[in-house]
């Protein structure tokens, strides 16, 4: 039977081009299930999640409890700002204590680079990182691909550019890693001061003109500007900025061929994306969101499945 070669989902880094294959063929018998009058399966049933959220999510969070619940797991669901965090617990004390109720997995979302790694030396349980400040966000990334992958068949040798806040952004970094496994030819495009030095190291190529990224791609993922991660000013004005790096569609309109249009969310509508575009045929956002659910359900199946 195959298996992931992880225990945790900490980031895409620690995967191999396997088990991403792995995910995404369960990902497509659980995409088919959600899809079902009934859409619950019994999977899950013995396991129980804690959902430990320290910072603010919209789609994360519902997805996760969303995939959990169509696992049959039974869920928790911790938010720091009502919790004893607040008090000065630990984040270790916190995670065990929750634990000691008898949980198995935790999904947690943490503003600390790392903080999933950390967690998962210290407490009994399977980890899900659901974002950690600017490192990772392996199932945001791990829903990109399977969204292309069903947009345009496969991921291996298609031209992807990642548009926008690449220094401040997990959903980059993660989906760099993931894109490269399948065999993407990656490229970043933003402003210089938005792009990591030595991001080339990672196998990406760098592109400062929009028209020529998007004219080289056949997919265009647009990030928003993580404005809450910044302490200093890294581009003039947000005029300036969407003039430069947004996406209208009269730019997409002038190309000589129609792209793929993703976005994580939340978008700021009108700065890196305009609504004819969010809105328009060339967009699979909302696809993303959906295949968030079958992609969370593969993975907390896969990893429950590892559980001793
Ligand atoms: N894409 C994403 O992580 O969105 P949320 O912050 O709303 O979870």
């Amino acid at each position: 039977m195959s298996e992931l070669s992880v225990d945790h989902l900490l980031g895409i880094k620690y995967l191999n081009k396997k088990d991403i294959e792995l995910i995404f063929e369960t990902a497509d018998h659980f995409k088919e299930v959600i899809n079902r009058s009934i859409k619950k399966v019994p999977t899950l049933r013995d396991i129980t999640i804690a959902n430990i959220f320290f910072e603010n999510s919209t789609r994360t969070r519902l997805s996760f409890e969303l995939a959990e619940k169509r696992l049959s797991a039974d869920v928790v669901n911790f938010s720091a700002a009502q919790s004893s965090v607040k008090k000065g617990e630990t984040l270790i004390d916190t995670v065990n204590n929750i634990l000691s109720m008898k949980v198995d997995m935790v999904v947690m979302r943490h503003p600390n680079p790392g903080a999933g790694i950390f967690l998962s030396k210290h407490v009994k349980a399977a980890i899900v990182n659901a974002g950690d400040g600017a490192h990772e966000h392996p199932t945001q990334a791990l829903l990109d691909s399977f969204s292309i992958r069903e947009k345009l068949g496969d991921v291996g040798g298609k031209n992807v550019v990642i548009v926008g806040d690449i220094l401040h952004s997990r959903v980059a970094l993660s989906n760099i890693f993931a894109l490269k496994l399948q065999g993407a030819n990656v490229k970043v495009c933003g402003p210089r001061t938005l792009i990591p030095k030595h991001i080339e190291s990672l196998g990406v190529t760098v592109e400062t003109d929009l028209r020529k990224a998007l004219q080289w791609c056949d997919v265009a993922n647009m990030l928003r500007v993580q404005n809450e991660r910044m302490d200093i000013s890294y581009f003039p004005s947000t005029r300036e900025y969407t003039q430069q790096f947004g996406v209208n569609k009269e730019l997409l309109d002038s190309l000589d061929k129609q792209i793929v249009i993703m976005h994580p969310g939340p978008i700021n509508r009108g700065v890196e994306i305009t609504s004819d575009v969010a809105d328009s045929d060339q967009s699979i956002i909302l696809h993303q969101v959906e295949n968030g659910v079958a992609v969370r359900m593969a993975v907390l199946y896969l990893l429950a499945s590892k559980i001793k």
